[in-house]
């Protein structure tokens, strides 16, 4: 946080990669033989049987199954999500599940907490040392969770906040009317200028003097640039606002290197568990060392009451994973590979809004081919490419049709995909999008890219 601050190196970006150097399967290049993360069958773990769900309920089972079927068979673009290991789905699925834990380790309000409290010190730890945070709260269930926390944390019903307009690539929690943050507070929206399509910073700075908001929100869900954390901290601390960056999309190219930290920058970073940091679905927060104790209590007993300590445990296993030199690699080829397919989107005549990325997500205005971003999504589905409609800024349609797509490649960078592959992805996004006649050969390329790079191989 705020005196602890890390400086961003700029990483030389990898040429070529090896595909089990980013997606940390067992028997990565370079283990020794015998690696301890080998699987092996282990006596003394009571855990996931499928064969036990399949006889027991083979209805739920079926589900379990095409789920699997599907992220096999087609191209995950979703940006915001990912591809999480065998080992935090094993976490998941134990029986720390059955715990109920409220309170912190230490101080619970429940018997029986010592070895659940182990699961909730490794989290903190791996994360306090991963992201360099004088403290860690890793009990949100979730990201809105996570943010509805530091609002409590930090503000009362009324306080005005500064953020980005959810049109402009902000987030429902960011002062949406339909959510809480926009019923209870007073939210003033920044955006993005329409030359460059990147933050008007001018404006974030003028808006804050004019309406001296007690908290100014940056982060967002939709958009490829870097922001610009020194800047927020000069406007927050100009006007004497808390700054939270809610880091939920890019969290995982923090860990891996990939892209600056806001932690020297923020009062609280907020971010999830689950998109590029690869973990279970969930939030976490950290904080400086001053707010810890408000943040704690905002969390539980404020806003939650037991927490997930099954996907507490899975989040210290992602923090762990995401310790590890292939994580690093990891996330720098997410950022090549969002580059790669970005450019050769714009070769296809797809303008990347902003011109491009830094991310691993880039948002496509497509009102250049007469094609909305509904129809756009329903193409590329038919095709077995999974992406979504995307309010691009300025929309002249409504948030159901949209005139933009966002597409992403954390999950294609977990199965292995690189440059080349991003290329021939960008092809057939192209032709899924604009020639309806050749959706049963795209999708046929889809089959062949997928099977290459399963997602989840068998056995
Ligand atoms: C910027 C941002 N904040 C918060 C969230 C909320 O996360 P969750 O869906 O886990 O509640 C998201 C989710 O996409 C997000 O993009």
């Amino acid at each position: 946080m705020r005196g602890s601050r890390r400086d961003h190196e700029q990483p030389e970006r990898p040429r070529g990669f090896d595909r089990r150097a980013v997606t940390g399967e067992p028997g990565s290049a370079g283990d020794p033989p015998g690696d301890p993360r080998a699987p092996r069958p282990c006596d003394d773990f009571y855990g996931p049987d499928f064969g036990m769900l399949r006889r027991e309920d083979p209805e739920v089972a079926q589900v379990l199954l095409d789920e699997v079927e599907r992220l096999r068979g087609g191209l995950q673009l979703v940006a915001s999500e990912n591809l999480a290991s065998p080992a935090v789905i094993a976490a998941l699925g134990s029986t720390l599940t059955n715990k109920y834990a409220e309170g912190y380790p230490g101080r619970r309000y429940y018997g029986g907490c010592e070895v659940v409290d182990r699961a909730e010190r490794l989290a903190i730890d791996r994360a306090e040392a991963l992201f360099g945070a004088d403290h860690v709260n890793v009990q949100p269930h979730s990201g809105a969770s996570a943010n509805l926390a530091a609002y409590a944390a930090l503000l009362r019903p009324g306080d005005t906040v500064l953020a980005m307009a959810l049109a402009h690539g902000g987030h429902l929690t960011h002062g949406s009317p339909v959510n809480f943050s926009g019923r209870w507070f007073d939210v003033v929206a920044y955006g993005v200028r329409r030359d460059t399509e990147t933050i008007d910073y001018d404006e974030v700075r003028d808006l804050a003097l004019r309406h001296r908001p007690k908290m100014i929100i940056c982060g967002a869900a939709a958009y490829p640039r870097l922001i610009d954390h020194a800047v927020f901290r000069c406007v927050a601390d100009e006007v004497g606002a808390w700054l939270l960056v809610d880091a939920a999309h890019t969290i995982g190219l923090v860990a891996g290197g990939a892209v600056p930290s806001p932690v020297p920058y923020a009062d609280v970073v907020t971010f999830t568990t689950h998109k590029t940091l690869r973990g279970p679905r969930g939030g976490g927060i950290l904080c400086t060392g001053e707010l810890a104790a408000r943040i704690d209590r905002a969390v539980f007993p404020f806003t939650q009451s037991g927490p997930l300590m099954h996907a507490v445990a899975a989040k210290a296993v992602a923090f762990g994973e995401a310790s590890r030199p292939e994580f690093r690699a990891y996330a720098e080829q997410v950022v090549v590979n969002s580059r790669a397919l970005t450019g050769a989107l714009a070769a296809q005549g797809m303008r990347p809004v902003s011109g491009g990325t830094d991310t691993h997500l880039a948002l496509i205005d497509l009102r250049g081919l007469g094609v909305t971003g509904a129809q756009a999504e329903r193409r590329c589905a038919e095709a077995g490419i999974i992406l979504n409609r995307n309010a691009i800024p300025y929309d002249p349609e409504p948030p159901t049709t949209t005139s933009g797509i966002r597409v992403g490649t954390p999950c294609v960078t977990t199965q292995g995909m690189g440059v080349d592959e991003m290329e021939e992805i960008a092809s057939l996004v192209a032709r899924a999008v604009c020639r309806t006649g050749a959706i049963t050969s795209v999708a046929e390329r889809v089959t062949r890219l997928t099977r290459g790079h399963p997602a989840y191989p068998r056995g």
